[in-house]
């Protein structure tokens, strides 16, 4: 039997607007995101030098990486100035003030 492709991840009322939570799935850190009510999930390690976005800054839906300020798309996880880099994102569903993160990423 496969293993369910979504896994609970924190309760809504834990993840405030602005802030993200970083939750490990199958040894994956994933940086989990509220921004303006809406989730969204990406990896968390910077590709650049490995700083964790969940420390970010959250502005609409973008986080600027706290060490030297790289920018991604919290919707698909591509940066937002070129196309040099880019981070996995996954699928979120909220249901029952629960969270759950794909177990995959999304297809780019
Ligand atoms: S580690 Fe993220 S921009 Fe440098």
């Amino acid at each position: 039997m496969s293993p369910d492709p979504y896994v609970p991840v924190a309760a809504v009322a834990d993840v405030h607007p602005g802030r993200s939570r970083t939750v490990e799935i199958d040894g994956r850190e994933i940086a989990v995101f509220n921004a303006g009510g809406a989730f969204y999930a990406i990896d968390n390690t910077c590709p650049h030098q490995g700083a964790a976005l969940s420390e970010g800054w959250v502005e609409g839906t973008t986080v600027t990486c706290p060490w030297h300020a790289w920018c991604f798309n919290l919707t698909d996880g591509t940066m937002t100035i070129g196309a040099f880099a880019a981070v996995d994102a996954f699928d979120v569903k909220v249901a029952d003030g629960t969270i759950f993160v794909s177990r995959t990423p999304r297809a780019s």
